[in-house]
């Protein structure tokens, strides 16, 4: 096998002035935002085709995906991850490609449930799933330690799914796997509905009808130009603000107020108490304000932003050797140094077209 370690002298040197930086306290980047929320993708596979994520044409039969040497082991996640609530860190999201495609995840959902908060408490554990596992695997994942999950679903019409996650995937089996989620008790349920106007846009009221009353939020996402590959254009986004439009004819709804710092979401309830739906406006109305998520790829690479080109390979040191103190204190150096705001700069000026970016099955939205 090939000894991947990095001579501890040279590591140490490279480490040195980061540490020094570091006061030992949970670190601010740039822009004052603390590290709260860690996402962890744990494979770059994935079962489904979305052509906003990962289209059939560029992930065919010839696209490598990373081999499985090159995964973080389980120890290595849950080594770091505990790393990173020592740094503030208080949510933790797996996500992939398709987290359910990844081997026993439920021994990893077990020793992330373990984790506690230096004030004893457990932390936000969840998961971002497809849901075309998830009847089969709901109840070992609560019983694992999984508190809630959220569900990626584009549209109720059989038809235009399939077309959606283009590997003909019937609807019926992920509304079974919401169903088996909620019988097992995940909760609270939230289901991701990527918009894509002229795509799946008249879907948005039956969505929002099918889950009024079933106590799961359902929450609508501009289509982001994550990555190079999915072929973005502006006029295929519904901005929320159009709508929020379309729902208020129908329903009459009531701005609530954010129940976390950074959150994604704008959250918004029916009058009549028949639930709650959520806007995730990323490209209409950035929230880089308060961005506090820091993404962990399935190599271990540490990414600051979704659009980021590039990520810190934490891997190297994970395996170099050094103790866990350094290893923290590398992060916080890093995250110190931060100051990503894609969003809101998108919003300004059109990125270049040749920069390269992160796609978004391998750093998991
Ligand atoms: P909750 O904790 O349940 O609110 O989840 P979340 O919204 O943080 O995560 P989720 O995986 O459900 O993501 C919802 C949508 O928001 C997806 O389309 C993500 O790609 C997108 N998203 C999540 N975090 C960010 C972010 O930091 N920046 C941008 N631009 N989009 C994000
Ligand atoms: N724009 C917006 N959301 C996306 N997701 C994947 N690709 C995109 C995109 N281009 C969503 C998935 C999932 C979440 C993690 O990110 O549907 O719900
Ligand atoms: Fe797979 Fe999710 Fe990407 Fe669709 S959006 S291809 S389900 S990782
Ligand atoms: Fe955070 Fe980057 Fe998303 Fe802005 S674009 S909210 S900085 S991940």
């Amino acid at each position: 096998m090939r000894d991947t370690r990095i001579p501890l002298d040279d590591l140490r040197r490279s480490l040195r002035p980061v540490a020094a930086d570091w006061d030992g306290r949970q670190p601010m980047d740039r822009l004052g935002r603390p590290l709260r929320d860690l996402r962890i993708s744990v494979t770059d596979r994935c079962n489904f085709r979305c052509s906003y994520c990962m289209p059939k044409e560029v992930f065919d039969k010839t696209h490598a995906f990373l081999p499985h040497s090159a995964l973080l082991s389980f120890e290595e996640i849950t080594r770091t991850a505990k790393l990173f609530v020592g740094l503030g860190v208080r949510k933790l999201r797996l996500t992939g490609g398709e987290p359910l495609l990844r081997k026993n995840l439920e021994r990893l959902v077990e020793m992330l449930a373990a984790l506690r908060t230096p004030e004893g408490e457990p932390l936000d554990l969840t998961l971002t799933t497809n849901g075309s596992l998830l009847a089969r695997k709901a109840q070992a994942l609560k019983d694992a330690g999984l508190q809630r999950i959220t569900v990626s679903l584009d549209a109720l019409d059989d038809a235009v799914f399939r077309r959606m996650n283009d590997v003909d995937f019937p609807v019926a089996d992920v509304l079974r796997g919401i169903e088996q989620a909620q019988a097992v008790g995940l909760a609270p349920i939230k289901v991701n509905m990527v918009v894509k106007r002229g795509t799946n846009d008249h879907e948005v009221l039956p969505m929002a009808e099918h889950f009024r009353g079933s106590g799961i939020v359902l929450r609508f996402i501009e289509y982001m130009d994550v990555g190079a590959t999915n072929g973005w254009r502006m006029d295929e986004v519904l901005p929320s603000a159009e709508l929020l439009q379309r729902l208020l004819q129908r329903h009459a709804l009531e701005a609530m107020d954010p129940t976390a710092e950074g959150e994604t979401a704008e959250r918004w309830r029916y009058a009549d108490g028949s639930g709650e739906i959520g806007l995730i406006s990323s490209v209409t109305q950035a929230f880089c304000g308060g961005c506090n998520r820091a993404r962990l790829s399935t190599e271990g690479r540490l990414f600051l932003c979704l659009f980021a080109g590039a990520g810190h390979d934490l891997r190297a040191l994970l395996r170099s050797g050094v103790g866990d103190e350094q290893i923290a204190a590398t992060i916080a150096g890093i995250w110190q140094r931060r100051a990503d705001r894609y969003s809101e700069l998108r919003g300004v000026a059109a990125p270049a077209p040749d920069v390269r970016r992160v796609e978004m099955h391998y750093i998991g939205g």
